[in-house]
């Protein structure tokens, strides 16, 4: 269990994305995605790619044009075969911190 946490310190640590969005809070978005995305969504990052299926939170928090305004502005819009997931305002703020903690620095 001791290497998840040194992992998630490491990605928190030094990724300058998360603390932009410093509203939200990785770990409570961790919970929601969890919740809400997985079952879709790679959260994490680990699984084997899906060449068709949905991108990682991985994938996304590294693609140049991700930012937590567009990811707000998406998160509002229900997306395709996604179902109609209304987050609140705060839940949004920490799915935004969370995806954006994930980027590689
Ligand atoms: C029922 C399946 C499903 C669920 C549940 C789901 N998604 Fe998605 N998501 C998709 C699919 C399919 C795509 C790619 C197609 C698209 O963009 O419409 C996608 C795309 C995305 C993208 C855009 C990635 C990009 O290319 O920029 C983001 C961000 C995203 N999802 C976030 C979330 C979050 C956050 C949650 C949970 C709160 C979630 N999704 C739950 C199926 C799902």
């Amino acid at each position: 269990m001791r290497w998840i946490t040194v992992v998630a310190a490491t990605l928190m640590a030094g990724t300058g994305a998360a603390r932009a969005a410093d509203i939200g809070q990785p770990g409570m978005g961790r919970e929601i995605a969890e919740r809400w995305c997985a079952e879709c969504h790679d959260i994490t990052g680990t699984l084997p790619r899906v060449l068709d299926g949905p991108p990682s939170f991985v994938t996304v928090a590294n693609k140049p044009e991700t930012t937590a305004a567009g990811l707000r502005a998406f998160l509002h819009t229900p997306h395709a075969q996604m179902p109609d997931l209304a987050l609140s305002r705060e839940e949004t703020d920490h799915m935004i911190a969370y995806i954006l903690g994930l980027k590689r620095r």
